[in-house]
């Protein structure tokens, strides 16, 4: 071959590299697989629909259709550009293929989650190309887990609608689907239950707040009295919301433990027959609840509530740290220990869970519980999320018990990003970015059948050192975006450098949503 022939190859080789590369789609999650070619379709017009949607698709097209994501609507009536639903029965339950060629789209799935997931997708692609105009392009896709899960505290502190609303859009664009909503702990109950006023009259408003660090000696407070509280028709159009971007919304009530607040408004629910007032210190209250018969039925009553509320299939019953002291120093307790033939305080909180479940198994919904409701023995139907390291996640799914692991280490993101004198005040730990995507939901000490119990990961954002919806986005993002992908992506696609790549095409959007997010740069 003649010299300049050659050199016109390697030219051409680095010119279709760089086009390749600059072809990327730059998603993330990172899809199983997708592939680029050659050619252009135009979406700045919009599309037409051109056949029948199917009802499984209906509701990614009204997702499509009506949800502006962060500034762009999905125009209908361009002729020239289709968009087509397809239902293929050989595609995996939530898996999709998305394919555009110079006609249109093709969105292929097997059910109402597959053609969700396409759409999300979709709308990313839309949201992350200004001019609307796409390489050619196939993707096929399905997540690795199905519980990619977000929790907030709101006990500790309050965040108002619109803020869980942003999080909620923000959690959808990257494909996060359960966002578990602390609402009740020893520092405010934050949800409306008509039959108990008292719980959000006086049990939602705290006479002040810890101010530093709460290993500071002396502790400090400020006095300042902080209340809030979501009102049924709030949590309603909360829960219609995320319902709308695919996503669940997990209800937590504490029990039995964490129960200040709920003992504050009604001090019958205690044992010691004295109204401690909505804590102002962060750490654990040892107000617990009595395991009286009109407990029961006080939470019974709740929970109903709740029920209406929330159409999840799982109720966080909390079951942390449960401080048994008081229940050590009751005579009642003892002796309700004695008549039930148990052991132990850890036998009663196992009784305690156990008769939750049983009701809340009744209304056919599950039960899931931080991993210390596995101590005194596991009620028989519930699922385990493990936050003290993985231990308990690995006992349960040996049981055959649904898990979500969530290890303080790394998917805390109330701990630190980096080790900058500049990070704001944070409880503790070291929680960077890059620790938290190494993150990998499945432990290799379980069997392939044990593997198959962990439903998926989750970060949690306590916000005892949160005050503000700008700490809690610059806690949350991009740590929720590297979940995202350590929970969506199969382990052999993750890739670090790549996934930082790819964040930084996305940085224009996460400014576009107006997200206080943590500049990744500044390590
Ligand atoms: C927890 O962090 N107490 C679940």
């Amino acid at each position: 071959m003649p010299f300049y022939k050659e050199i016109l190859l390697a030219a051409c080789a680095i010119v279709c590299m760089s086009s390749l590369k600059a072809q990327s789609l730059d998603l993330i999650p990172a899809p199983a697989n997708y592939s680029v070619q050659d050619g252009k379709i135009d979406l700045y017009k919009g599309v037409s629909l051109n056949s029948e949607i199917p009802p499984t698709a209906m509701k990614a097209y009204r997702f499509l259709r009506f949800t502006t994501h962060f500034g762009y609507f999905l125009r209908l009536g361009n002729k020239s550009v289709s968009l087509r639903f397809v239902e293929d029965k050989l595609l995996a339950e939530k898996a999709f293929k998305l394919i555009s060629d110079v006609q249109g789209i093709e969105v292929s799935a097997n059910s109402e989650s597959g053609f969700f997931h396409a759409s999300q997708t979709l709308s990313q692609l839309i949201e992350m190309k200004d001019n609307r105009k796409f390489p050619l392009f196939k993707i096929e896709d399905a997540p690795a887990f199905s519980w990619r899960g977000l929790h907030l505290d709101v006990s500790r502190h309050f965040f108002p609608v619109a803020e869980v609303k942003k999080i909620l859009k923000a959690m959808c664009f990257y494909r996060l689907n359960v966002f578990h909503w602390h609402l009740t702990d020893d520092q405010g109950w934050r949800i409306e239950i008509k039959r108990y006023p008292e719980l959000t009259r006086i049990g939602s408003s705290r006479s002040g707040t810890l101010l530093g660090h709460a290993s500071l000696k002396p502790l400090i407070r400020d006095n300042t009295p902080y209340s809030g509280f979501y009102s049924q028709e709030e949590i309603r159009s909360v829960v219609s919301f995320a319902d709308s971007l695919g996503i669940t919304v997990v209800p937590e009530i504490e029990m039995p433990g964490h129960a200040q607040a709920a003992v504050s408004a009604y001090p019958w629910l205690g044992l010691t027959g004295r109204n401690p007032g909505v804590w102002t210190d962060w750490g654990v209250s040892s107000f617990i609840l009595s395991p009286k018969d009109s407990v029961f039925t006080f939470l019974e009553n709740v929970l109903t509530e709740v029920l209406e509320l929330f159409p999840s299939k799982y109720i966080h019953i909390g079951g942390d740290e449960a401080i048994k002291d008081q229940w050590k120093a009751s005579s009642f307790v003892q002796a309700k220990i004695k008549e039930l033939g148990l052991k132990d305080e850890h036998e009663l909180q196992s009784w305690f869970i156990r008769r939750i479940e049983k009701f809340l198994n009744s209304k056919g919904r599950q039960i899931i519980g931080w991993d210390e409701i596995l101590e005194g023995g596991l009620a028989p139907n519930a699922a385990v999320m493990s936050w003290r390291g993985e231990a308990g996640g690995i006992q349960a799914a040996r049981m055959n018990h649904p898990v979500v692991m969530s290890p303080g280490n790394p998917l805390y993101f109330d701990h630190y990003q980096s080790e900058n004198h500049s990070e704001p005040l944070a409880i503790g730990g070291l929680n960077q970015l890059q620790k938290v995507y190494a993150y990998h939901p499945l432990p290799d000490s379980l069997k392939a059948s044990e593997k198959d119990w962990i439903l998926g990961a989750q970060g949690n954002l306590w916000t005892e050192y949160i005050a503000g919806s700008d700490q809690l986005e610059y806690m949350a993002f991009p740590r929720a975006i590297a979940l995202a992908e350590l929970t969506w992506t199969k382990k052999d696609k993750k890739d670090y450098p790549d996934f930082l790549r790819r964040l930084e095409a996305h940085r224009k959007v996460l400014k576009r949503m107006d997200l206080n997010f943590r500049d990744w740069k500044n390590e």
